[in-house]
């Protein structure tokens, strides 16, 4: 196993219900007085504290040592309210037990703490926080602590740089992953993955590390069949239309869709849900050498349809077709994509935004309403077939990119639609697979965005 893979997440675990522990008081902003005496009362006054969002107040006992916290919640019904306020918590607190008090939904409380205590401390140690949460009475602790460490392992492939982690590495991860779930594995590569997956190929040919396409099956044969692609650049330098350096600085987060889908896969295989998972992920390195894939160049594709290279930066939809084109032959009853695709989404929605995209509008419902349970947003754009002509290709079946600079992020999921034709309930996710600065539960640094939606999504149809 490589060192990536082996390499425990550190994200703390909950404590036993019964742990000694101080109480942490979760205020409203309005009549957070109430609840206390009237030495408390004066004490949090007299420093300060309001109740709102993530404030905080530290009350001495009659001894002077710290006998009880005060953390504000502002109102947690008002709309745009954070439910994952209290993942500022790990990062306030000295070392030390604690136990939260009047929290409003314990379980997105315990689990916002966990996801606010991950640090990525794989090249330097000792700064992970101390202070420990106690298991609120009455939740599903061992499910809260899963989803914890998957959103943890994809975070930390996230944030593993490009030296450590290429697709070996990858394929490593998914490799322990199915191990730990029982789970099946196979690997295309080399010659196999040059004839039946030539835009795979394609893509990963010029880099030293070589590419591949891992396949990981789980569960009973004859349950409803679901799989989830994810892209996994390990570092895109654009390929011979190179990125400028400021694009390329953080490129090692290009296999965000693959940590997306492997922490998802973690998830759906921990808790048991009943349906038959198939995990794809292409993985590739997109460098420059003398056997680079160039503009110009036709390929192709696993599908038949042949694909005229307009733009060698545009390869993630490459590797994503031909993974598709495997997905939908077999007809699962449902494909999610995950992939950090196209600037262009970025642009339109942000960094904390991933862009939504599917012709289904029962999928669209459910992901609606799993994003909004889940505290993990999504905003749904349109697959708006008349720009499908924008990847018309003068000598090919398409073109991988539009030659203007319109609706970048549609040009993009209207490209993959056409690999995966069969397949109704296909839902494409464009993220950004980072955090630029920390928010509550969210530290800086990689994220697995749309990994917790999409489990509680799968959740809600194959609990059983
Ligand atoms: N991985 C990038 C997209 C990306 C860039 C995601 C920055 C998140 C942040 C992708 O491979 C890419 O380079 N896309 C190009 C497509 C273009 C050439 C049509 C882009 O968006 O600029
Ligand atoms: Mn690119
Ligand atoms: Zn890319």
């Amino acid at each position: 196993m490589s060192q990536a893979a082996a390499e425990s997440s550190s994200i703390a675990a909950l404590l036993p219900t019964d742990t000694p522990a101080i109480g942490v008081a979760c205020m409203r902003a309005s009549g957070w007085e109430d609840g206390l005496n009237p030495a408390e009362r004066a004490f949090a006054w007299a420093t300060g504290f309001t109740g709102k969002p993530g404030s905080i107040a530290f009350l001495p006992g009659a001894d002077g040592n710290l006998s009880r916290i005060l953390f504000g919640l502002g109102d947690p019904d008002a709309p745009g309210a954070d439910a994952l306020v209290t993942g500022r918590l790990p990062g306030l607190l000295p070392a030390g037990s604690y136990r939260l008090e009047g929290a409003p939904d314990p379980v997105m409380a315990s689990l916002a703490w966990l996801l606010g205590s991950y640090r990525f401390d794989r090249y330097r140690k000792g700064e992970n926080g101390k202070a420990a949460l106690v298991a609120p009475e009455g939740i599903e602790t061992e499910e809260v602590s899963r989803v914890a460490a998957a959103v943890a392992l994809g975070r930390d492939l996230v944030n593993t740089p490009a030296n450590d982690l290429g697709p070996a590495e990858i394929e490593a991860a998914a490799r322990a992953l199915a191990e730990r779930h029982g789970a099946a594995i196979t690997v295309v590569q080399g010659a196999d993955l040059e004839r039946d997956f030539p835009l795979i190929h394609a893509v990963g040919a010029a880099a030293a590390r070589a590419p591949r396409l891992i396949d990981l099956t789980w569960g009973p044969q004859d349950a409803p069949r679901v799989t989830l692609i994810g892209k996994g650049v390990a570092f895109d330098t654009g390929g011979l239309d190179i990125k400028p350096s400021s694009a390329m600085l953080l490129m090692k987060k290009d296999m965000g869709g693959a940590a997306v889908a492997l922490a998802v896969a973690d998830m759906v295989m921990g808790a048991g849900l009943k349906l038959r998972l198939r995990v794809l992920v292409p993985a590739v390195e997109n460098s420059v050498a003398g056997n680079a894939f160039r503009p110009g160049d036709v390929l192709r594709s696993r599908a038949g349809l042949s694909v005229e290279i307009g733009n060698t930066d545009a390869e993630g939809r490459l590797i994503l077709a031909d993974a598709l084109a495997l997905a939908d032959a077999d007809a699962p009853e449902m494909i999610l994509d995950f992939s950090t695709l196209t600037g262009a989404a970025r642009v339109a929605l942000g960094p904390d935004l991933p862009a939504f995209f599917t012709e289904d509008e029962d999928l669209a419902q459910e992901v609606a309403a799993a994003g909004a349970r889940a505290f993990d947003p999504v905003w749904r754009m349109p697959l708006h077939q008349p720009y499908a002509s924008l990847l018309e290709s003068k000598v090919a079946d398409l073109n991988n990119v539009s030659n203007g600079p319109f609706a970048g992020a549609i040009t993009a999921a209207l490209f993959l639609r056409r690999f995966a034709p069969k397949t109704k309930r296909h839902g494409h996710f464009d993220l950004y697979g980072w955090n630029p600065s920390t928010k509550p539960g969210r530290p800086e640094g990689g994220e697995v965005q749309t990994a917790r939606l999409s489990y509680a999504l799968l959740k809600a149809r194959y609990g059983g």
